[in-house]
C-alpha cells in the first residue's frame, strides 16, 4: 500500500505518544498482528500503522522549533510516559508555526519545565511547507482555546487540499460553515476533539446510557478530571474552556434517550496537579432513582495515562481519511467522526457508530 504522509501541528504529549506508539506497532511480532492489543484494527483495508509517515511538523516552543522531530518529542514540557525511546531519524525538523492564541497568558507564571516557552523565530510559510512535504493529513494537537490558531491551520488545509484530523475542541468539522468549505473542495475531514480509547467520555456516556436503558431516572451527575500535563495547566484559564465543556457535556447528553436539565450535569477539567504529570484521574458520580423512586448512586474513579490513550484512535482515524482520499470522498466522515470524536458533526451511539465504521472500511457505506 502507499504511505500516508501526515503533518503534525503541536508536538506535545499526544504527538509524542502517537509517534512512540507507531514505533511500538511497527515492531509488533507477526503473531500479535492477528490479535492486536490497543488498536481497533492492525490492518485497516490494507493500511497498517507502519504506513503512516511524518511529512512535517509545526510548533512554537523554543525547545522544539528547529530541532529534529525525534528529539522534540521528548523536549520539555512534554511529560508523557515513554513507550519507545529510540525514535527513528524522521528527516523532519520542527518548523516555527504561527502562534496566534496558542499560549494563554497565565502560562507565563509557571516554571519553564511545566509550561510553554515561545520561540522568537519568524513563522515559516505554512502552505508552502505543507505542499513541499507531500502531507495528505494534518493532525491538529493545539492547546484548548486556540480558536484563531486552529482556524489558521484549518484554512491552510483548505488551501492545500490536505485532510484535517482535528483532535482538539475548536469546532471545525462539526461547524456547518467550515464543513461546507471542506465538502465544496472535496477534502475529507474528521473531528472534533478526539475521544480516547477508554477515557472519561466513553465511560461516562456508556454508564449513563446503561442507567437510562435499565429504567433508572437520572437525577444528577458530575465528571471531574485532574492531571499534571500542559493540557491541564492550559485549562486552568476558564475562559478557554467553553468548547471543551460543550464537547464533553454533549458527548454524554447526546447519548441519552432524554436530555437531562443542564444544571444537573457538571462535566469538565477540574484542576492541575503537577505531580500527576500525564496521569489523568477521572472522578465520576451518577445519582438516580430506581424501582419505586428508591435512590441509587454510583461513584467511580479511573486513572489513565492521558496522551497514549488517544493514540490508537488517531491511528485508525488517519487510515480512514486515507481511504476516503483514495475513494475521492470529500467533507466530514460521519461514522468515524462519531466513533472517534467527542463532538462530531453527527452524534451516533457508539455501537452503531462502530458498525458503520466497519461498513465504511469495507466500502458498503460512503462516509
Ligand atoms: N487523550 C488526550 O490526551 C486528549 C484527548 C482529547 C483531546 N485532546 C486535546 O489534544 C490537544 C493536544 O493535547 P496535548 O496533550 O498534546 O497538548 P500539549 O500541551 O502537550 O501540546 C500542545 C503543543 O502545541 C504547541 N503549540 C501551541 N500553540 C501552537 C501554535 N500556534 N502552533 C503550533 N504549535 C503550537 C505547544 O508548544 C505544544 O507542543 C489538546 O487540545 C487536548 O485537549 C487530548
Amino acid at each position: 500500500m502507499s504511505k500516508i504522509r501526515v503533518a503534525i501541528v503541536g508536538v506535545g504529549n499526544c504527538a509524542s505518544s502517537l509517534l512512540q506508539g507507531l514505533e511500538f506497532y511497527k515492531h509488533t511480532t507477526d503473531a500479535a498482528r492477528h490479535k492486536p492489543v490497543g488498536l481497533m484494527h492492525y490492518d485497516l483495508a490494507g493500511y497498517v500503522p507502519g504506513d503512516i509517515e511524518v511529512a512535517c511538523a509545526f510548533d512554537i516552543d523554543s525547545r522544539k522549533v528547529n530541532r529534529p522531530l525525534e528529539e522534540a518529542c521528548f523536549a520539555q514540557p512534554n511529560n508523557t510516559v515513554t513507550i519507545w525511546r529510540d525514535l527513528p531519524a524522521y528527516g523532519v525538523t520542527v518548523d516555527m508555526g504561527e502562534l496566534h492564541d496558542g499560549i494563554a497568558p497565565h502560562m507565563s507564571s509557571y516554571p519553564a519545565d511545566r509550561t510553554f516557552l515561545p520561540a522568537t523565530e519568524k513563522p515559516v510559510d505554512i502552505e508552502k511547507r505543507l505542499r513541499e512535504s507531500g502531507a495528505e493529513v494534518m493532525l491538529c494537537y493545539l492547546p484548548v482555546g486556540s480558536q484563531k490558531a486552529v482556524e489558521r491551520y484549518a484554512r491552510a488545509c483548505l488551501e492545500t487540499g490536505i485532510s484535517l484530523l482535528n483532535c482538539m475542541p475548536v469546532f471545525i468539522v462539526s461547524d456547518e460553515k467550515w464543513a461546507a468549505e471542506f465538502t465544496a473542495r472535496k477534502i475529507p475531514v474528521i473531528g472534533d476533539d478526539v475521544k480516547s480509547q477508554l477515557g472519561s467520555t466513553i465511560l461516562h456516556r456508556t454508564i449513563m446510557k446503561l442507567f437510562a436503558d435499565r429504567g433508572i431516572k437520572l437525577k444528577h451527575t458530575y465528571q471531574l478530571n485532574t492531571g499534571g500535563n500542559t493540557d491541564f495547566l492550559n485549562m486552568l484559564d476558564r475562559s478557554r474552556l467553553g468548547s471543551k465543556r460543550t464537547s464533553k457535556t454533549e458527548a454524554v447528553q447526546s447519548n441519552l434517550p432524554e436530555r437531562m436539565p443542564d444544571v444537573d450535569v457538571h462535566i469538565g477539567p477540574s484542576d492541575y496537579i503537577a505531580w500527576q504529570n500525564d496521569n489523568k484521574v477521572c472522578f465520576l458520580r451518577i445519582e438516580g432513582e430506581g424501582f419505586a423512586g428508591i435512590p441509587i448512586e454510583l461513584e467511580l474513579r479511573m486513572s489513565v495515562q492521558d496522551s497514549p490513550n488517544s493514540g490508537g484512535v488517531v491511528i485508525d482515524a488517519i487510515r480512514c481519511l486515507k481511504l476516503a482520499r483514495d475513494r475521492k470522498i470529500g467533507g466530514p466522515l460521519y461514522s468515524i467522526s462519531a466513533y472517534t470524536m467527542k463532538h462530531p458533526p453527527r452524534q451516533i451511539p457508539d455501537d452503531i457508530a462502530r458498525d458503520r465504521v466497519e461498513k465504511f472500511i469495507t466500502g458498503e457505506l460512503e462516509r
